[in-house]
């Protein structure tokens, strides 16, 4: 009888023991997840939060157990910015019912949280976030990319309508041109002809490059392209009180591009930067400074200013076409460059503190 009662106390002791080890898997399959979790019983008193989400929270796992939303909402290690987000959280999941709630944090990245409520979870409330900047940038790369295609179409559509007129006048100027030759007055002629020659050109190569076509590749020296560059850009520098200056460009360092489009992209760049100091104020001394480096198969050409600098805000619209802060602006530069750029299998990255600077990053494939 004995022997009996003590076999199914071994037995109730192990079967104890074995869920406790499942539970233990369980519990730590849960904590090492790349998402975040915690869960609030039906008094909404948080029983349970992963690694994950406390390091998101930024706060010390051991004093979240047993908080409720209020106690958390008032922790004193909690960030001003984290709140925020957690009273958005409430309101649009709980108040408004929403599946979802997407925010950005502090860092920059973006999250998707959801919470689960209902019968299927016994009165608990599970709120789950993820890190979802990847799938954020496949987006925005698809929106911004779509943008461009529809850029493509209007900017080809206006630069055909405004041919057709300059073709005529180009046509009809020439008509004109031997009574001006009589009237001693031939080079107005000839600066009309020119001028609408470069208009054409203008046309021609933004043409060229809002159209997602496959540029005309010639191998040339990046020492020796941002040389023109600057050169073509230094008087217009001075004017406006700022100094141009080339730094480390190791010579050998040769790429394969359409060069007319890479200089469009370069001048583009450094006009912005002068622009940009230009906005500061006249008493400032402006310097642009531009460098290339390598990087395994690649060039960094940067452009580097101590203009007025932007925000963050700023920095996501900046490839946008049409994006403009300047009365005068297209904002076609960077939406035009952004695309030439990755015609020619590159990247162009961006970064600013606002009030002290600006950064441009192209990189762009070495020739082989
Ligand atoms: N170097 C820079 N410093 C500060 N702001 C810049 C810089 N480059 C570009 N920007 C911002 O990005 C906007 C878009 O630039 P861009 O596409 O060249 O168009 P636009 O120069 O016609 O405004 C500018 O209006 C300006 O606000
Ligand atoms: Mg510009």
């Amino acid at each position: 009888m004995l022997g009996e009662f003590q076999e199914t106390l071994l037995q109730s002791v192990k079967a104890f023991q074995s869920t406790e080890l499942v539970m233990n898997k369980y519990e730590n399959v849960l904590q090492h997840l790349d998402s975040g979790i915690m869960l609030f019983d039906t008094e909404g008193t948080m029983t349970f939060i992963n690694v994950r989400m406390a390091k998101l929270l930024e706060l010390p796992r051991q004093s979240l157990i047993g908080c409720n939303l209020a106690q958390l909402l008032k922790h004193p290690g909690i960030s001003h910015y984290k709140r925020k987000k957690i009273i958005g959280l409430y309101r649009e999941t709980i108040v408004y019912r929403k599946r979802n709630f997407e925010f950005m944090d502090e860092y920059g990245r973006y999250w998707l949280a959801t919470i689960t409520y209902s019968d299927e979870m016994d009165g608990d409330y599970l709120v789950s976030v993820k890190d979802v900047s990847e799938f954020k940038q496949i987006e925005e790369t698809a929106y911004q990319n779509d943008k461009l295609a529809m850029l493509g179409k209007i900017s080809a559509a206006i630069a055909h309508e405004i041919r057709n007129p300059l073709t005529a006048i180009r046509g009809f100027i020439q008509l004109l041109k031997p009574h001006l030759v009589q009237l001693g007055r031939d080079e107005y002629a000839q600066i009309i002809l020119s001028e609408i020659d470069r208009a054409n050109d203008i046309i021609y190569e933004f043409l060229n490059s809002s159209k997602p076509s496959t540029p005309q590749k010639s191998v040339i020296s990046v020492a020796s392209l941002l040389k023109e560059v600057v050169l073509l850009t230094e008087s217009e520098a001075l004017m406006k009180g700022c100094e141009i200056s080339i730094k480390e460009v190791a010579p050998q360092m040769s790429i394969a591009v359409d060069v007319k489009q890479i200089k469009q992209v370069l001048l583009n760049m450094i006009k912005n930067a002068m622009e940009a100091i230009e906005e500061v104020g006249s008493e400032h001394s402006g310097q642009i400074e531009v460098k290339a480096e390598l990087e395994e198969k690649y060039v960094n050409i940067s452009i580097r200013d101590n203009g007025k600098g932007m925000d963050k805000a700023m920095l996501a619209k900046l490839f946008s076409p049409f994006f403009t802060t300047k009365e005068k602006g297209t904002g076609l530069g960077l939406s035009v460059s952004y695309r030439i750029i990755k015609n020619h299998r590159g990247t162009i990255f961006a970064d600013s503190i606002k009030g002290a600077g600006t950064i441009f990053v192209i990189s762009l494939p070495l020739a082989t």
